[in-house]
């Protein structure tokens, strides 16, 4: 119903890191539920069961810039991209090597994904999403990796709008809270963890993936035509309690 206000008929949409049924598949579908032609893409093989039939699909590791550049070159036309492929591992991250993956796909695939798709997106003056995080703003001693990511994800948001802008191109960002998602399946094994999360959110509950999809269409319509280079906050108040 919500989806329903957003009118993106005319719009092509593609999403990176919607294969998991997690926000970008949310986001996807509320894009497509408000008449856009989406494409979507994911490290794995296949997307989720429920998303076969309904999305073109593209298996791409975001950190080949061959495959990005490829599927950029194989793409005539994008009016909105919207980056959604991250990882993370609780606990894993001081490993440098692991820090320096997870760099590698939640920042500079978020770049190389950007720059990839910038002549399709100043094209059609177009716009650019991009899904950070609230550890952008907090400290995360378990996933330093993540955290340290995803404000470079932020920071990136900013430069991008300033030096797109002139090229007519939005370039903003959303910061989820706590999700359910596969990526948060492993911290939700510990009912500490999710009661905590749930008593410190003044809205008293973990977001589902759908919540995150609403603030991504009003950042790509019209209606926010005067919006560039933000990030706004999703998360139920969790990061201004
Ligand atoms: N779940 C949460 O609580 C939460 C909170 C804040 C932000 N986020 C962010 O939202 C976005 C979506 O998260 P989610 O919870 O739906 O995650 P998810 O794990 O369900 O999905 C992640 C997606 O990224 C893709 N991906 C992973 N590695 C990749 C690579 N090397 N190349 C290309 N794609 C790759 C996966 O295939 C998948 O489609 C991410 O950017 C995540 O950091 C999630």
């Amino acid at each position: 119903m919500m989806h329903a206000t957003f009118d993106f008929s005319d719009a092509t949409v593609l999403v990176i890191g919607a294969s998991k049924a997690g926000i970008g598949a949310a986001i996807a579908r509320a894009f497509q539920d408000a008449g856009a032609t989406v494409t979507i893409t994911g490290a794995e093989p296949e997307p989720a069961a429920e998303d076969r039939a309904r999305f073109a699909y593209h298996q791409l590791d975001v950190t080949d810039a061959a495959a990005v550049t490829a599927l950029a070159a194989a793409t005539p036309t994008l009016d909105i991209l919207v980056n959604c492929a991250a990882i993370t591992a609780r606990g894993e991250e001081m490993a440098p090597a692991f820090f320096s993956h997870v760099v590698d796909v939640n920042l500079h695939g978020t770049f190389r994904t950007a720059e990839a798709f910038h002549r399709h997106l100043q094209a059609r003056q177009g716009s650019l999403i991009n899904i950070a995080s609230m550890y952008a703003m907090f400290g995360s001693p378990r996933n330093p990796a993540y955290g340290a990511s995803k404000a470079a994800v932020v920071q990136l948001t900013k430069s991008l709008a300033i030096a797109w802008a002139a090229d007519g191109i939005r370039v903003n960002a959303v910061a989820p809270g706590f999700i359910v998602t596969e990526q948060s399946a492993r911290s939700r094994t510990d009912p500490a963890h999710v009661a905590a999360v749930a008593l410190r959110t003044p809205m008293g509950r973990w977001g589902q993936p759908d919540d995150i999809a609403g603030p991504v269409l009003f950042l790509a319509s019209p209606l926010s035509g005067f919006m560039t280079g933000t990030c706004l906050a999703i998360d139920g108040g969790y990061s201004i309690a």
